[in-house]
């Protein structure tokens, strides 16, 4: 069962797809079958057990007569072929250990990787949503240091590769913020465990904090830019090249161009979006969306948002006859800078000096 697990609009787990699903799923089981019922969404530790064990109960169910519960948790990533459901290793959480060995067994079948039984359910929950949260914690540490080093006049990939020539330390690219239903919302997964048991979680919850911030900070940058070039403030025009949370890929779950273009719009500037991968349905409302990308007009600023290798490769010159101000900010630190400045371009990025 991989139903969706998101958060409520204060943060919170909304665990209703779990209980709902699994509700239909144990309703329909016989009597004796001992069928084995495993989720695959991504959950705290102790969400299968409490969740399902009153379901089970309610039913009037017995654990090793009628059901077996199990947990195996969807690793696969999206838009990244080498990673699919076929490639990816599985790790399978049962209070049983012969039910635990058994479905290692049939996942073997599903995937070419590892797929190990590593004890109660309990294991396996955690161990998916520490994979996101150490995550989120890598990318908000860099994406941190891409709002220091500017300050300090100094680039922060220049540091980063300065500091990735040491063997052990491990490089992230900053960016424009977390997208996508995993990263950003798992967190808050243990964010809440750990507090429904009064351990803080202060670590997790800062790195949350910096990642869901840097939609807002880079759309202060961007107006800073576009003020220091001289650009009308009633009449600012903003094109974001890509809307997707990530590359490749035609999804637009909490990608932090919504939240980039809403601060935008606040402040009274009109931002227009282009992306291949999208309906422009996908678009809120108030956003400009451009389909045919030699129609976008009079904008003073580039912003690419997702490193779609569709906006990599655009006709950059073309691009910059359109523009009325050829600003251009890589928000993904992905564009070849000092080629488009010979083109003429006035360029920027995320984590760069501004006057640089
Ligand atoms: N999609 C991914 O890349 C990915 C990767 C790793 C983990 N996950 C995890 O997998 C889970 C599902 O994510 P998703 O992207 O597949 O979500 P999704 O929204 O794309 O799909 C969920 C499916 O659940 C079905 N569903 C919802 N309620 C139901 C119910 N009561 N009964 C039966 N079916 C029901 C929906 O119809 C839909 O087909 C989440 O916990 C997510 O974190 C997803």
């Amino acid at each position: 069962m991989t139903v969706p697990t998101p958060i409520t609009h204060d943060l919170k787990p909304d665990l209703s797809y779990v209980e709902a699903a699994g509700r239909a799923v144990f309703e329909a089981i016989p009597k004796g079958s001992n069928t084995i019922v495993v989720l695959e969404s991504t959950v705290y530790p102790g969400v299968t057990a409490q969740t399902w064990l009153p379901i089970v109960e309610e039913l009037g169910l017995v654990i090793g007569e009628d059901v077996e519960i199990a947990y195996c948790p969807e690793r696969f990533n999206p838009g990244d072929a080498a990673h699919g459901v076929r490639q990816v290793a599985r790790v399978i959480g049962c209070s049983n250990p012969d039910v635990g060995k058994a479905l290692v067994a049939l996942y073997q079948k599903l995937t070419t990787e590892d797929v190990r039984y590593v004890g109660k359910l309990e294991v396996a929950e955690a161990a998916k949503v520490i994979e996101n949260v150490q995550r989120d914690i890598n990318i908000a540490l860099v994406n941190e240091l891409a709002r220091i080093f500017p300050a300090l006049d100094v680039d922060v990939e220049d540091v980063l590769s300065a500091a990735a020539t040491k063997w052990n330390f491990h490089r992230y690219t900053p960016g424009v913020g977390v997208g996508g239903h995993c990263i950003p919302v798992d967190p808050y997964y243990m964010i809440q465990r750990a507090a429904d048991v009064g351990v803080p979680a202060g670590l997790i919850t800062a790195a949350r904090a910096v990642n869901r911030s840097m939609p807002s900070h880079v759309a202060g940058v961007l107006t800073d830019i576009m003020w220091n070039a001289k650009v009308s403030a009633d009449d600012a025009r903003v094109l974001l090249l890509g809307w997707s949370y990530k590359a490749e890929v035609g999804d637009p779950r909490e990608t932090p161009a919504e939240p980039l273009a809403e601060t935008l719009m606040a402040k009274g500037i009109t931002v227009g979006a282009w992306d291949p991968h999208l309906d422009i349905k996908s678009f809120p409302d108030g956003v400009e969306s451009v389909t045919d990308l030699s129609t976008a007009q009079d904008y003073d600023m580039v912003v690419l948002v997702t490193a779609h290798k569709a906006c990599l490769e655009l006709d950059w010159e073309a691009l910059l006859a359109h523009m009325r101000t050829p600003l251009l900010y890589d928000g993904r630190r992905v564009l070849d800078l000092e080629s488009l400045k010979a083109m003429g371009w006035k360029t920027h990025a995320v984590g760069r000096p501004l006057d640089s």
